[in-house]
C-alpha cells in the first residue's frame, strides 16, 4: 500500500488543515514524501502541524487562506508554490456545518454556509486548475463533499444542499478539466469525530442514529486513509469524477 500510494515528488495544498481531516489528509501525504502546503485561518495550528510534519522527516509549509476570499486564495496559492513549486495535489477539504431547523436558519449561516462549503471550494479548485494548465502538468484534486451531499437528515438543510452542489461541481469540473490532466473527485465521508461533529456525538441520539446504521459505528480517521489517497495519488489515475462515500454503509440507508 505504501509503494501504491507513493507521494514522492508531488506538491500538496490541503486546505482546512488547522483541525479533524485537514490535518490527517498533510500528515498521511506527508510521511508518503509529498511537499505539503497547510492551509486555513487559524495559524497557530498550522505552525503546530507544519512543526510536527518537520519532526517526523516530512517537508511542510503553512499559509493563511480563508477560502471565502478570492484575494486570500490567491495571496495563499502564490505564497505556496513559492515554497515548493505548482500544486499537483489539492485537497479542498475546508467547511463549515450548522445544524439548525431550516425554519431557524438566518441570512447570515446561509451565506457563511455557501460561501466556505461551496464557493470556497470552486475559488481554491478554480485556482489550482489555472496553475496547473500554465505549468503545463496534470494532478489531482479531491473535494471533500459528504454523505449529506447525497442524501439528507434533519436539521442540516443548508449544509446538505452546499454538499449536494460541491458533488455536482465535482463532476463538473471533471468533466471540463480530464482532457487537461487534471483528475477532480469527491469524498462523501459519514460520520467522524472532529472539532465539527463533537458537541453532536456528544448527544444520545447521534449515538442511536449511528448504531442504526449498517456498520453500527463511527468512522475512525485511519479509514478515510486509504479512500483520500485512492483519489489524491497516481493509483486513481482512471478515477474522474467520483463521489466516493466513505460511511460505513450509512448513504446505502436501512429500511
Ligand atoms: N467530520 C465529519 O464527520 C464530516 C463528515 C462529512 C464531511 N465532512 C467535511 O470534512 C471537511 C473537514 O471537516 P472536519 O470534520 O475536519 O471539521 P473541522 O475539524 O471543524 O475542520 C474544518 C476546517 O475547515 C477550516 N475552515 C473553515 N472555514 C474556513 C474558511 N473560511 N477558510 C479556510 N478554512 C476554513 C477550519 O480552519 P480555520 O477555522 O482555522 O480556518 C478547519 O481547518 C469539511 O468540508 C466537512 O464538511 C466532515
Amino acid at each position: 500500500m505504501t509503494t501504491e500510494f507513493d507521494m514522492t515528488g508531488k506538491v500538496a495544498l490541503v486546505t482546512g488543515a488547522s483541525s479533524g481531516f485537514g490535518v490527517h489528509f498533510a500528515k498521511n501525504l506527508a510521511c508518503r514524501g509529498a511537499k505539503v502546503v497547510v492551509a486555513a485561518r487559524r495559524l497557530d495550528r498550522l505552525h503546530d502541524l507544519v512543526s510536527e510534519i518537520r519532526d517526523s522527516g516530512g517537508e511542510a509549509a503553512a499559509v493563511e487562506m480563508d477560502v471565502t476570499c478570492s484575494e486570500s486564495v490567491i495571496v495563499a496559492f502564490d505564497q505556496g508554490e513559492s515554497e515548493f513549486g505548482t500544486f499537483t495535489v489539492v485537497a479542498n477539504n475546508a467547511g463549515v456545518a450548522d445544524v439548525r431547523s431550516a425554519l431557524k436558519i438566518d441570512e447570515g449561516s446561509w451565506d457563511t454556509m455557501m460561501d466556505t462549503n461551496l464557493k470556497g471550494v470552486w475559488l481554491v479548485a478554480q485556482q489550482a486548475a489555472l496553475r496547473m494548465i500554465a505549468a503545463g502538468i496534470g494532478g489531482s484534486i479531491v473535494n471533500t463533499a459528504s454523505i449529506l451531499g447525497l442524501r439528507v437528515t434533519f436539521g442540516q438543510s443548508s449544509y446538505s444542499a452546499s454538499k449536494a452542489a460541491v458533488v455536482q461541481l465535482t463532476k463538473a469540473l471533471s468533466v471540463e478539466w480530464a482532457r487537461k490532466g487534471i483528475r477532480v473527485n469527491a469524498l462523501c465521508p459519514g460520520y467522524f469525530l472532529t472539532e465539527m461533529t463533537e458537541a453532536a456525538f456528544a448527544s444520545p441520539q447521534s449515538q442511536a442514529y449511528l448504531g442504526s446504521s449498517p456498520a453500527g459505528r463511527a468512522g475512525e480517521m485511519d479509514e478515510i486513509t486509504a479512500p483520500f489517497l485512492l483519489l489524491a495519488s497516481d493509483a486513481g489515475s482512471y478515477l474522474h469524477g467520483v463521489a466516493l462515500p466513505v460511511d460505513g454503509g450509512q448513504s446505502i440507508g436501512n429500511m
